[in-house]
Order: C-alpha cells, then sequence, then structure tokens
C-alpha cells in the first residue's frame, strides 16, 4: 500500500511575513486532517525558516531545484548537500517551468535526480506534456523519453528511491485540470513503464499528480488508482486550501 504525498511547490512566491503565516497554519491543522505524508518545496532563501518552524511537525520540506555540481564555482546555485544540511527531505527535479525556462533537458535533470540521491535527498521528478504534444497525440511518447533519460542515468533501483510527479503543462496554473480519467491514463502508463524495467519498483513508487489540483478536485483525481497524492502549487500558498487537499489524500 502506497502512503500518498501531498507536496505543496510554492514556486517563487511568499515573504517572511507570509510564509511564517501560513507554517503556523499548516502546523496547527495538520494534526487532525490527514493520514498522508504532508511535505512543502519552498524557495532556497525561506528554508532555514520553514526548518526552524517545522522541525518536530509531521510536516516535512523541501527545495524546488538543485545543482548538478556538488560545490564549487557555480554562482546561484544551490548544492543538494546544503539542502540536506537544512533538513530537506525533498527536492523537486525537473519542474516543466525549469524545463522550459532554464533550458534543462532531459540530460540535465537526470544528472540532478543523480546529485539529488547522492545527497541523501528524495527527488520528486516532474514529467508532463505540453498541450501542442497532447494534441498532435504523443504525450506518452515525451512523458516516456523524460522517465527513460532518468532510469539510463541513474539506474531503476535509483528511480525507485524518488518519487514521480506527472504535470502536464496545459493544466499548470491554468485552472484547467486533468480529468481524473486523463490524468489515471498517464499515471497507468509511467507505471507501466517503470515495470518493464522492475515490476516492484512500479508496484512502490508514488506517482503524484500536479496541475490545478485544488480543494475541489483533490479527493476524485487521488481516488484513480494510480494517483498517490498531488504536487500542489497555487493552492499550497493558502493554509486552508493546502489542508484541505491534504484531507483529500486520507485513505
Ligand atoms: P498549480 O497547482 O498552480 O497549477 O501548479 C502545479 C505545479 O506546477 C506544481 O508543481
Amino acid at each position: 500500500m502506497r502512503q500518498p504525498l501531498v507536496a505543496g511547490n510554492w514556486k517563487m512566491n511568499g515573504s517572511r511575513a507570509s510564509v511564517g503565516e501560513l507554517l503556523v497554519g499548516l502546523k496547527a491543522g495538520i494534526g487532525q486532517v490527514t493520514t498522508a505524508e504532508v511535505a512543502v518545496c519552498a524557495p532556497a532563501v525561506f528554508i532555514p525558516a520553514v526548518q526552524a518552524e517545522l522541525d518536530g511537525s509531521p510536516i516535512k520540506w523541501g527545495g524546488q531545484d538543485v545543482s548538478v555540481h556538488a560545490s564549487g564555482a557555480y554562482t546561484g546555485e544551490t548544492a543538494a548537500s546544503m539542502l540536506s544540511d537544512f533538513g530537506c527531505h525533498y527536492v523537486i527535479i525537473g519542474h516543466s517551468e525549469r524545463r522550459a525556462y532554464h533550458g534543462e533537458t532531459d540530460q540535465v535533470v537526470a544528472e540532478k535526480f543523480a546529485a539529488a540521491r547522492a545527497a541523501g535527498l528524495v527527488p520528486i521528478l516532474c514529467v508532463g506534456e505540453t498541450l501542442d504534444e497532447r494534441e498532435q497525440g504523443i504525450t506518452e511518447d515525451v512523458v516516456g523519453r523524460q522517465l527513460d533519460a532518468v532510469v539510463a542515468h541513474c539506474g531503476i533501483d535509483t528511480v525507485g528511491s524518488g518519487v514521480i510527479a506527472y504535470e502536464p503543462v496545459w493544466a499548470i496554473g491554468t485552472g484547467k485540470t486533468a480529468s481524473p480519467q486523463q490524468a489515471q491514463d498517464v499515471h497507468a502508463f509511467i507505471r507501466g513503464r517503470l515495470a518493464a524495467a522492475d515490476p516492484a519498483v512500479a508496484d512502490g513508487i508514488r506517482v503524484l499528480y500536479g496541475g490545478s489540483m485544488n480543494p475541489k478536485n483533490a479527493a476524485e483525481l487521488i481516488a484513480q488508482p494510480d494517483i498517490d497524492g498531488g504536487l500542489i502549487g497555487g493552492a499550497s500558498l493558502k493554509a486552508d486550501d493546502f489542508l484541505a487537499v491534504c484531507s483529500a489524500a486520507n485513505r
């Protein structure tokens, strides 16, 4: 039985004041609402504050990106060991915004996955097609290619120690959610693709859905057999909304 995971991706949002308020709200509410695992992925600069507030609570935290390099002259980058040092459990890898706006290729994403694992972090690997790719009927080609690159570079066992997030690019921040069936179909494809390499890994790995998931649509999505939780953007910025999504992930 896979324990659902609900992870917030704050993206580049927040201030010391708003982050403080959000964390207090989450801590106060989380005990009562869910049996799912819960995490927040914060901008790097807020991670010390997140650690200070969440240490000792059931909520885990993580980063949104990581360098492929271990340390050195890489201005502006954050090393995986630095995230670990501040208590991060997770790190998002290969988010479509990184792929689209920062030129991250499948190879770079695979190297970041490896760097995260080497520092003991659990990578949340994002995959997903654009609207154009969906309309061309090549969703499985794209998602398969994105997965295969990481399996080829890191090995199936290493991939199995991470989490996958299916995030159709056309559903991110648009208010347009994939239907539960559309999402389930791609989640089943992802599990099948991994099963070809190792059925036990495919069975055990959590595959999250991301893309305009909110308190209204979360329960129906998470009820699908291959959807093991969510990666939440906009709805993770308000404690009440995020807690409502967490409670929809009760199993
Ligand atoms: P939204 O929930 O704002 O659509 O963002 C989803 C996402 O990109 C999470 O990583």
